[in-house]
């Protein structure tokens, strides 16, 4: 049997699962492992002899192990051939890992599914700062972009910067093909092994930077999660390959936007996760935004965060294993706030952009830039929600005003209102509307736009609506009635309101 097969069987038989490891461990363990600390997981797990208690003290915590108990844990590859895939390398009696294999669970539109991923062993399990080629395994953000990932089926799908493969496998669920890119040739053994160990087909994997390995090709999708961290191009910063793409400021972002134009097909779509530098004349949201209109595509891009230069230093030198207090931290932080004085960055926004390339050539007609309320991570059907958004969009945007107004809207089910009242008040001070799912916005609404959302039940055109919520509250249809429609073409993108069957 191939090694990566018998790998696979092993693996299954000693329900090395993300369910059957949290009832091993604790959720305390876990919640411990998630910032870092193995060791509530490590005397967790130390007496055990579970066959998956043995392989996470290995894969997940980086700890050695006796060979014979790995001979137990993976019967069918055995310890030989464990050394022969590179999972572990043999000292003695003992086995040391020389890989993170851990199981990965997940939900989409075509249900749950679990894999095992392999990628480098992080900071938690090797306490040394990261080597610069290190590749790396599932993160909060790689699980946000995949939840992301619209859920339609197409043909291709280029994941660009593919890492350990994360964002081809999911793609592959909804696509006939993928083609997953690196720069680095480590990165793609990894997802090469991912792809095989989950039995997963139809993915290409290709050697290069940016859109070299596909330069003439075009896809209906484009995933990525960039190495977008911004990082000062000095001899003596370390430039760490998995997220670090080797331009000045946030140049890379900007170019792989630019290049999504070139490799969509004709009304396809290209979602990425981003870092936009605000500068001291210019807002980094509008920045990102006119990267994608000069490349021609339409855009919606939502800021998840935004940190100040320290804030964002600190978070990245953190993550590449440097601890602070030490004069190496001190000195890194000094050329990252250098590097950000010379192009007078005063904080760095991240987030999602979700681009598409118009069907027909026209110009762009979407534009849309915003700050989230909630964080997105990984809630699933967010996919489904951004791409219901997109055509949502377009169905309101080929409606003048006229039109809105003869349209029937119903409220989306999952809208609530709340209102707040100053004690002995008649009126409400505040009226929120909040959304369940989707983005799970909060939005104020005045008292017309709440009384017109609350009469919205598919029965009534939009204009009907309108006017009599105006002549409820005594002011002129005329002037309020383009304010509310405006709002309405927003509330029916964002999902809260929507056409009537
Ligand atoms: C942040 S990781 C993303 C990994 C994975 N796609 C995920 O979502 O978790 C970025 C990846 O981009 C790769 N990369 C760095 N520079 C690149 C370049 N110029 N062209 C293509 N890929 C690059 C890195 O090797 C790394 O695997």
């Amino acid at each position: 049997m191939p090694l990566v097969s018998a790998l696979r069987a092993d693996l299954a038989a000693a329900r090395y699962r993300v369910d059957h490891l949290d009832s091993l461990w604790g959720a305390a363990a876990e919640a411990a492992l998630q910032r870092g600390n193995r060791v509530p997981a490590s005397r967790a797990l130390a007496a055990s002899d579970d066959p998956s208690a043995v392989l996470a003290r290995l894969f997940v915590l980086g700890e050695t192990a006796d060979a014979g108990a790995l001979a137990a844990a993976l019967p069918t590859l055995g310890v030989l051939g464990a050394v022969e895939l590179g999972l572990v390398e043999r000292e003695a009696e003992r086995v040391r890992p020389l890989l993170d294999l851990r199981p990965y669970a997940f939900v989409d539109p075509h249900g749950a599914g679990e894999w095992w991923i392999a990628s480098d062993l992080g900071e938690l399990a090797t306490g040394a700062p990261l080597r610069v080629d290190h590749v790396l395994g599932v993160g909060g953000a790689s699980t946000t972009l995949a939840s992301l990932q619209f859920p339609d089926d197409v043909d291709s799908v280029l994941d660009l910067g593919t890492g350990c493969g994360i964002q081809a496998l999911h793609a592959r669920r909804f696509a006939r093909r993928v083609v997953a890119t690196d720069i680095s040739e480590r990165a793609l053994g990894f997802a090469r092994l991912n792809a095989a160990l989950n039995a997963v087909d139809g993915i290409e994997f290709r050697l290069g930077s940016l859109y070299e390995p596909v330069a003439d090709e075009r896809f209906d999708r484009i995933v990525s999660n960039p190495p977008f961290v911004i990082t000062p191009r000095a001899p003596e910063v370390p430039a760490y390959e998995y997220r670090d793409g080797g331009l000045v400021g946030d140049a890379l972002v900007a170019s792989v936007v630019a290049g999504a134009a070139e490799h969509l097909v004709p009304g396809g779509t290209a979602q990425l996760l981003g870092n936009w530098e605000y500068r001291w004349n210019a807002d980094g949201l509008e920045r990102a935004g006119d990267w994608a209109a000069d490349a021609g595509l339409d855009a919606w891009i939502i800021e998840r965060d935004r940190l100040d230069p320290a804030r964002y230093a600190e978070t990245w030198i953190r993550d590449g294993g440097t601890r602070p207090g030490t004069p190496e931290f001190e000195r890194l932080c000094a050329a990252w706030i250098d590097d950000f004085v010379e192009r007078g960055v005063t904080e760095v926004g991240f987030g999602y952009l979700v681009l598409r390339r118009s069907a027909t050539d026209a110009a762009p007609r979407l534009r849309r830039t915003e700050r989230a309320d909630a964080p997105l991570d990984g809630a699933a059907g967010l996919g489904a929600h951004l791409a219901g958004a997109l055509a949502a969009h377009d169905v309101v945007a080929a409606l003048d005003d006229a039109a809105l107004r003869a349209t029937r809207l119903q409220v989306a089910g999952d809208v609530t209102e709340e209102r707040s009242y100053w004690p002995g008040a008649e009126d409400p001070s505040v009226i929120v509307l909040r959304q369940g799912g989707g983005l799970r916005r909060e939005l104020r609404a005045d008292p017309a736009l709440a009384a017109a959302v609350g009469a919205c039940d598919g029965e009534l055109p939009l204009g009907v609506i309108a006017d009599a919520v105006a002549e409820l509250l005594g002011v002129d249809a005329a002037r309020m009635g383009p304010e509310l429609l405006a709002e309405a073409r927003e509330l029916v993108i964002d999902g809260i309101l929507q056409p009537a069957p």
